[in-house]
């Protein structure tokens, strides 16, 4: 890769950097890589606030990692109390921009009454640490505030984002067995409601354990209401009025946690079709969050940071939330789509708001390229320093115009490779040390200690492809798959014995420098979230038409890949063009939106292996190639895969 352009970050940005020059990188690696424990409890006392030191830093049964035990901590107090008692308290912690245009701005001393508040409201609904709370809400300023409460009273929580159907809602109430949902009338995307609770109260049809949903008003839509069931946020709140009740309400105690107490689930797509439910705890999570805001993002006192992911996926729980809160930043939220009203409401936010650390996706990126340059050139975005980039590979093209067009060539960017497991970036520049190579993560962070093996565990020399493992526990690692043990042990944990399995593929440069190059399984990434191909033909073969379906990842100009489904039919007479219609809509119905193939090809049988697999490799080959090259020696019938290939040029 030595024919690629090197970026050293500029003497302006190295300058007030927190970390400069790769001596210092350099030590602080070797450090941790030492002695991990000794580096992460070094980091645990100094960073966090603990009601009581803990006596251990890890204890490590492989699968199985406790960090910090003994200790008793509170995420919420970390995040707001800590801020709104020190001389932060008058900062902005959230800058909110709502996509009709309204704006609300958020200090640590407001943030910590409006989560007081809405943490009495649940203590008094008879929720108590230990039981769960399922969150389902637009990216508005009361989802944080919903996530901080839950924290504060030791309730994990499950944000499922506001895109999910009713169906995808309902599979995760049931798996967590919430007994709360908090939620709102709806959210506005594109200059549309989103109808929010017309979903949950689809869910709860097949919930019966859920005692009440919380209901935020945000559209002012009207929305049915189940007696008893069902609760205006905003009632619940006008309770509290005089002094006296104020008060009590203001300062609800945050709860005396362990620092492996759960704070939270997040459920992701896996390789089969039942999601699974990413469990993170409390302690590790908060630290490395936090140290990552200060190691990747370069964090500052005066920074305003904005991460755009929504909080419903792991990018917005870390990068929205927990670890700008924990590090006492100022962090903007918003609302809407990039492109609405029009294809400059970013710049526009930037300019707004003086954003000095910006951080998104590379679909977000491509989708803006194309719009052209005069949206970005409108707009005055000299408060940039630092930019970042998460959730696939950034092609070097989108990367050379993020750091032209929009960093101006100031500003680093930040490639941040991680994932809903890891809970925090694992592998990223710290940017004021380490020379760019657009399109690589470049190197592990402190106290990560990634390898490149084959299928044996062998680790594979330089510039070989192999897979992306992990050989040490760190903080803020997943600690199970909730309710599933075993699936925990098999999925990471058993490929090479001792190490985390990340699932994607990498290559080591010379340099050490990693590139990330996707999964290895059979999961895709479309638009930077992570889609299952077999939760997908799961949805496909409950439709009453299709006898079998396979799906593949198709690659895509914008959202890296597109999803491809193979389907065939049932006897009868069908409709291609409207059921093509249908499907793809059937499946927007039973995951989301964002879930919908792009393409539905219908075929009377698919290429499977002698034992009966279908081969999806084959597929892929079809539908980036329109042809087929590798083995198919083990294909049960070769007459297939030619009716397939040459189906494209029909249609
Ligand atoms: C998968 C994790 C964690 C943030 C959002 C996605 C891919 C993520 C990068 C990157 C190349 C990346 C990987 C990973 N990925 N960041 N910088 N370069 N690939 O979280 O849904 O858990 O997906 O996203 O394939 O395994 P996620």
């Amino acid at each position: 890769m030595s024919d690629l352009k090197i970026y050293p970050p500029s003497a302006e940005f190295v300058a007030r950097a927190n970390v400069k020059g790769m001596d210092a990188y350099r030590e602080l690696y070797d450090r941790a890589r030492q002695d991990p424990p000794k580096f992460w409890s070094e980091l645990a006392s100094q960073e966090l606030a603990w009601f009581r030191p803990f006596a251990q830093t890890l204890e490590w049964d492989p699968p199985n990692a406790k960090w910090f035990t003994g200790g008793k901590i509170n995420a919420c107090y970390n995040c707001v109390d800590r801020h709104a008692a020190s001389e932060r308290k008058t900062k902005p912690a959230i800058i909110w921009e709502g996509e009709p245009g309204d704006q609300r701005i958020i200090t640590y001393e407001e943030l910590q009454r409006l989560v007081s508040r809405f943490a009495t409201i649940l203590r008094q609904l008879g929720y108590k640490t230990g039981d769960r709370a399922v969150i389902y809400m637009p990216m508005i300023p009361e989802a944080v505030i919903a996530m901080l409460a839950c924290a504060r009273l030791g309730i994990p929580h499950s944000v499922v984002f506001g895109g999910f159907s009713a169906e995808a809602l309902k599979a995760r109430i049931q798996d967590l067995d919430a007994w709360v949902v908090i939620t709102a009338d709806g959210g506005w995307r594109r200059g549309k409601e989103v109808r929010l609770k017309d979903a949950v109260d689809e869910a709860l049809l097949e919930c019966p354990d859920v005692r009440n949903v919380i209901v935020y008003r945000r559209t002012g839509s009207a929305i049915p209401r189940k007696e008893g069931r069902d609760l205006w946020w905003h009632e619940q709140d006008e309770q509290f009025s005089g002094a006296q009740l104020v008060q009590m309400a203001e300062t609800c105690p945050a709860e005396e946690l362990d620092s492996e107490h759960p704070l939270f689930v997040l459920y992701t797509s896996g390789t089969t079709g039942k999601p699974k439910g990413i469990l993170h705890t409390t302690a590790g999570y908060l630290l490395q969050t936090s140290m990552t805001m200060k190691w990747v993002f370069d964090l500052q006192e005066d920074d305003v940071f904005w991460c755009t992911a929504d909080v419903g996926w792991v990018t917005g729980h870390s990068y929205v939330v927990y670890g700008p809160l924990t590090a006492g930043a100022s962090v903007v939220m918003y609302e809407g789509a990039p492109d609405y009203p029009a294809f400059d409401r970013f710049w526009q936010i930037v300019e707004k708001y003086k954003v000095t650390v910006f951080y998104t996706s590379p679909t977000a990126i491509r989708a803006l390229i194309r719009q052209g340059d005069k949206w970005p050139e409108a707009h005055d975005l000299s408060s940039l320093r630092l930019l970042g980039s998460v959730g696939e590979p950034i092609n070097p093209a989108a990367w050379e115009w993020f750091h032209r067009v929009i960093g101006k060539g100031r500003c680093p960017i930040a490639d941040t490779w991680w994932q809903t497991e890891t809970g925090a970036i694992m592998i990223a520049p710290m940017p004021g040390v380490v020379p760019l190579k657009p399109g690589s993560a470049t190197l592990p962070l402190p106290g990560i200690i990634p390898d490149i093996v084959d299928t044996r565990g062998v680790p594979v020399g330089d510039n070989r492809e192999g897979f992306l493992i992990i050989r040490e526990p760190w903080p803020s690692m997943v600690r199970t798959i909730w309710g599933d043990p075993k699936r925990f042990e098999e999925q990471y944990w058993s490929r090479v014995p001792g190490a985390y399995f990340t699932g994607d593929a990498a290559r080591r440069d010379e340099n050490g420098y990693i590139w990330v190059l996707g999964r290895v399984d059979d999961v895709m990434n479309v638009s930077g979230h992570r889609l299952s191909t077999m939760e997908i033909e799961s949805a496909l073969v409950h439709h009453p038409a299709v006898a079998e379906a396979a799906v593949v990842g198709k690659p895509h100009e914008i959202t890296g890949q597109a999803v491809c489904a193979f389907v065939t039919l049932k006897k009868g007479d069908w409709d291609h063009t409207a059921l093509g219609k249908e499907l793809r809509q059937w499946v927007a119905h039973e995951i989301g939106p964002f879930a919908r193939p792009e393409e539905i090809r219908f075929t009377d049988a698919l290429p499977k292996t002698r034992s009966g697999k279908i081969m999806r490799r084959l597929l892929r080959e079809i539908i980036a190639s329109n042809g087929v090259t590798g083995d198919v020696t083990t294909l049960e019938d070769l007459t297939v895969v030619t009716a397939l290939a040459s189906q494209h040029d029909d249609d």
